[in-house]
């Protein structure tokens, strides 16, 4: 495992473990024997940097990992980095409940990287007027956080300015090689690592779409180079100091420990810079709508499965496959597809991406139903 340094000295895996993603049992719970083997294994192999949320798998993340962290003194070999969720605050006193539930739910006395989540320009005036910034330091004064942060979905003059107002150990940003444009983006990248802010990654690979089934053009172009699908690209990047991937399988986590034992910075060859530059193209050409699939649109208030729809949307303009559309028709039925939206704007104000969705729903209905 190699590591990188944080602005404040802290010595980080470039691989961290991204918690949103862990292995499900059919019925949507966390698949605990996997996920608990996956996540010891990537510590052995020296993982230690964990980033959870109070949302992910349900609200159940954190006391999953809270009982597996507390065995075996695991917690002292890891970093916990977890979220304050902004939509989850109505009130001021909900900050310090949450960050108190946190705490429980982990079973740790305080939160190595405490993070205001998926922050955009709405959201952060919201927690800036109920009083984020003093319960921060307050947080930092008494020991209870080690360092504060903020992830980010939202355009880059917001970005900008959440970096200027306040000082912040780290942020996290979502960056690959499709997204070098997008939200923060590689402006935003060299703006936070300018004003000393340590850079935390996040969707190395879109959410999985980057390395699953890519279509016959990417395919040709991957295998021509002998190049395998891996976070790689994003630690060519010395700004960046760890890399968090979602990993749901075994096999994943085995590679990504693998790969993150020799991706120094800089050291891409020229020749598969080149190999992600064609890929990128591609891409840009066939991707119909900007979904990741993080699920943070929903629940949707009348059931369409948002993500779903967009996937096999895109599914079905990538790959020029109709199994899309039969999938579409056989997996979400007359319960869940696009033609239900109402038109609320819910999704819209929760969607990271900030995507128009029931625009985006309209183009569904059109093509699939
Ligand atoms: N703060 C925020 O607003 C926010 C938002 C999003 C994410 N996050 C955090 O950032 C972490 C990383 O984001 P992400 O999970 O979207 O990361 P990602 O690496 O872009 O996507 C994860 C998916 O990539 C696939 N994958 C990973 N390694 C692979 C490999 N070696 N070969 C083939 N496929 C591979 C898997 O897809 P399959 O499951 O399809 O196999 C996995 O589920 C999250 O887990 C979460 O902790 C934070």
């Amino acid at each position: 495992m190699l590591y990188r340094k944080m602005k404040n000295g802290d010595v980080i895996s470039i691989l961290g473990y991204g918690a949103m993603r862990l292995p499900q049992l059919k019925n949507g719970e966390i698949d605990e024997i996997k996920a608990e083997k996956h996540i010891r294994y990537a510590i052995s192999k020296g993982v230690n940097y964990i980033d959870t949320a109070k949302i992910y798998h349900g609200g159940k993340c954190e006391a999953f990992l809270g009982k597996i962290l507390s065995r075996d003194g695991l917690r002292n070999k890891v970093n916990i980095a977890t979220k304050l969720p902004p939509w989850q605050v109505k009130e001021k006193s909900d900050m310090m409940r949450i960050f108190n539930e946190q705490l429980k739910d982990l079973q740790t006395g305080y939160i190595d990287y405490y993070l205001v989540h998926a922050l955009d320009g709405k959201s952060w005036k919201k927690m800036k007027d109920l009083g984020v910034l003093p319960m921060l330091d307050k947080l930092l004064r008494e020991g209870k956080i080690k360092n504060a942060g903020f992830s980010f979905h939202g355009n880059i003059e917001h970005f900008y300015q959440i970096v200027d107002d306040y000082d912040w150990t780290f942020c996290q940003i979502q960056f690959n090689f499709l997204d070098t444009e997008y939200q923060a983006g590689l402006k935003g990248l060299k703006y936070a690592a300018e004003k000393g802010l340590s850079i935390i990654v996040m969707e190395p690979l879109r959410g999985g779409r980057l390395a699953q089934n890519p279509p016959d053009e990417v395919k040709d172009i991957y295998s021509a180079s002998g190049l395998e699908r891996t976070p790689a690209w994003v630690w060519n990047f010395p700004e960046v100091v760890t890399v968090l991937s979602g990993m749901s399988t075994y096999e994943q986590v085995r590679q990504n420990v693998k790969t993150a034992s020799d991706s120094k910075p800089g050291s891409m060859a020229k020749k598969e810079l080149e190999v992600i530059s064609k890929v990128t193209k591609v891409y840009k050409k066939l991707t119909k709508i900007g979904c990741t699939g993080c699920m943070y649109c929903l629940p949707c208030p009348v059931n369409v499965a948002i993500p779903s729809c967009f996937e096999y949307y895109n599914g079905f303009h990538l790959y020029k496959d109709d199994k899309f559309k039969t999938f579409y028709k056989n997996f979400l039925g007359d319960k869940a597809k696009a033609s239900l939206c109402v038109n609320c704007g819910q999704c819209v104000e929760k969607c990271p991406q900030s995507l128009p969705i029931p625009e985006l729903l309209k183009k569904v209905v059109k093509e699939f139903e």
